[in-house]
């Protein structure tokens, strides 16, 4: 098989398995070859296609090379991990970690509107308190969380109060160190996705004892 326009996952894993995730690791193609079971050349064009795509970053010496995988190749290969925990039904939990952050300010004013407010008491059975949680999500949340886009949510209805519209939503219940609450994203455009907000009945700062860069972790429940 021709494999000049596929993205090999097989040699990012083997060097994924020979340390270079954590740093950088010195091997000369003729070495990486012998890892792959195969020839110096097909070892090192493996390696060229994946400098190409940015899945692996290269400083060439003068007896080899060294080799770290970039942050791309990182989420290459979670992807792969979590293409095969769903072959094997393995997980039927998703988790999405990350750090505590601060947002724009404007989710007290949001999420206390009448309209969005009856809707939290009546679909998540909670009346909030006022705000969101800002979570930045590491690498390889931002691409778990995209899995959400495929799943059933809680939908919350945009409205009118008769000067502006406001946006529908999507909420997913989860549960934050033990305590219940729901992610809610906006039916936006440019909406990021490397950040979620979490909205709970009590005051998650204070409660969960976290604050601005606090490692968090929320756990998506089953509805
Ligand atoms: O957008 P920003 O993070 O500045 O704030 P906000 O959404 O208006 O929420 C006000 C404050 O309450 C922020 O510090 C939130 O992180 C916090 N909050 C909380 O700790 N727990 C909640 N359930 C909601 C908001």
């Amino acid at each position: 098989m021709d494999d000049k326009d596929t993205m090999p996952i097989e040699p990012l894993k083997r060097l994924a398995l020979l340390g270079a995730l954590e740093s950088n690791i010195a091997i000369s193609s003729a070495e990486f070859a012998h890892h792959l079971d195969t020839s110096p050349q097909t070892a090192s064009r493996k390696l060229q296609l994946l400098e190409q795509e940015n899945m692996i970053a290269r400083r060439m010496l003068p007896n080899g090379q060294e080799i770290m995988i970039t942050e791309t190749g990182m989420i290459a290969l979670q992807k792969e991990y979590q293409d095969y925990q769903q072959i094997f039904g393995g997980v039927d939990e998703i988790r999405l970690a990350g750090v505590v952050c601060t947002g724009l300010g404007e989710g007290r004013y949001y999420t206390m509107l009448g309209g969005y407010l009856q809707q939290f008491e009546q679909k998540l059975g909670f009346t909030p308190y006022p705000g969101t949680l800002n979570i930045e999500l590491n690498p390889y949340s931002v691409n778990t969380r995209k899995q959400l886009d495929a799943m059933k949510d809680i939908h919350i209805e945009g409205f009118e109060d008769g000067v502006r519209t406001f946006g529908s939503a999507k909420c997913f219940r989860v549960k934050i160190d033990g305590t219940y609450g729901a992610i809610i994203i906006p039916n936006r455009k440019n909406y990021p996705d490397n950040i979620i907000e979490v909205i709970a009945p009590v005051n998650l700062r204070e409660h969960l004892r976290v604050d601005d860069e606090s490692k968090v972790e929320v756990i998506l429940c089953r509805i």
